[in-house]
């Protein structure tokens, strides 16, 4: 059985991570992975795969960055020969990025089998390129993979309910799985000079907040409270970069740093006194490791996170940033033993790849997958 994952950008790095573990356990099963080189900056791709022990990529595609149309049918071309050379049975995608879209719509035209993990999630937002991916990577798909309830029914109200399975959420697997790692050998509050509970984390990376005037209300409403309440440490994106370092007037506290390795966030996310971002993993992993989050959009896909608590949207207005980041600074932890079990319930309880591993090759042994068949189609 050959099974090919496509990754490109650093959150579907963190999500393969459980699954490979867990296809490496299978005799029989050959995993490739295919690396779109949508991210390809050594501390945006090369340190993930290290820290995660992945295997190395089988074939690297180069892509690189480009506009949503270059960069998507640049992928298109590339990955549909390299699924020709590898003729694999199921093609595996993750999440909702560009390589997600190019790697669903590329095989399911080659009449091959996709599976698509992280399915179902919706922000309703059709601004955002993610929510086009994931609708079209659903609808392209042959099984899909919900992380959440709501993910669950989000499927079913679109038709897609028999083609899908509740797994609970492979980001978690990674983050108990890494838990122990992190803290044990990570270096990053020595580096930074920051003490456990006394720091924020900030991270920003859509265009919503990084193409717009928003960028600037958000930098200098944070730098005003890294002053007055907290030191916040932000990590990077190479997307925000440029943008961030001509800003006159940031505090010294505001501490602009590179983007740092899984491990190292890891570690500043579970120290931190909250984290204020706009990344849909980071949301989890902040709920995961308990620490509250407050969230630079208008919506979010996981909503379970706001229903708890633990998470609060914000979008970029400054008042609404302040109100939520005082109040995280100022209020005991709303992690009490009731939402860390109800974190559970909905997310899972660190064994969702076993669980969709498992489906996924008792799926592909059914008869009408009619693998072979397949192969033949494309050959
Ligand atoms: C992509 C995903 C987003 C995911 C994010 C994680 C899409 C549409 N978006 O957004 O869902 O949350 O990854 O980070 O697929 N760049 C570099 N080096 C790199 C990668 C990017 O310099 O290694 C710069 C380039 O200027 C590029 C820009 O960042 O144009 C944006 O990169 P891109 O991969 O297009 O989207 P992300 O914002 O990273």
């Amino acid at each position: 059985m050959k099974l090919l994952s496509v990754v490109g950008a650093r959150p579907q790095f963190v999500k393969l991570g459980p699954i490979a573990r867990s296809l490496a356990r299978h005799a029989g099963v050959t995993h490739t992975i295919v690396h779109t080189g949508q991210h390809y900056d050594e501390k945006m791709s090369t340190v993930f795969f290290d820290q995660l022990e992945l295997p190395k990529p089988g074939i690297n595609l180069e892509v690189g960055s480009g506009s949503h149309a270059v960069q998507s049918a640049d992928m298109l071309t590339r990955l549909e020969a390299a699924f020709l050379k590898e003729s694999p049975d199921v093609v595996i995608v993750y999440g909702d990025t560009n390589s997600t879209l190019a790697a669903a719509l590329c095989a399911t035209k080659m009449h091959i089998p996709v599976v698509h993990i992280e399915a179902g999630l919706r922000s309703f937002n059709r601004a955002m390129p993610e929510e086009i991916n994931r609708i079209v990577a659903d609808h392209t798909s042959d099984r899909l993979y919900a992380p959440t309830e709501t993910a669950m029914t989000h499927l079913q109200r679109e038709g897609l309910g028999d083609k899908a399975v509740q797994t609970g959420d492979v980001m978690r697997d990674a983050v108990i799985f890494h838990s122990a790692q992190a803290t044990a050998s990570s270096t990053v509050l020595e580096t930074q000079n920051l003490t456990p509970g006394e720091f924020a984390v900030c991270t920003i990376h859509r265009p919503a907040n990084t193409d717009t005037d928003a960028l600037v209300t958000i930098a200098s409403t944070l730098s005003r409270l890294a002053d007055q309440q907290l030191p916040i440490v932000f990590p990077l994106h190479p997307r925000v970069r440029p943008a961030v370092m001509k800003l006159p007037g940031l505090s010294d506290k505001l501490q602009l740093i590179d983007p740092v390795p899984y491990l190292d966030m890891l570690k500043l996310v579970a120290e931190a006194r909250l984290v204020a971002t706009d990344s849909g993993g980071l949301q989890k992993e902040a709920a995961f490791l308990e620490t509250p989050c407050i969230t630079l959009r208008e919506d979010t896909e996981w909503v379970e996170t706001l229903e708890l608590g633990v998470n609060r949207l914000v979008g970029s207005d400054p008042v609404q940033i302040t109100n939520a980041f005082e109040h995280a600074v100022g209020s005991d932890s709303p992690f009490n033993a009731d939402v860390l079990s109800k974190l559970n319930n909905h997310y899972g309880t660190g064994h969702s790849a076993d669980i969709i591993v498992d489906d996924l090759l008792s799926w592909l042994a059914l008869p009408d997958q009619n693998i072979s068949a397949n192969r033949n189609k494309h050959a």
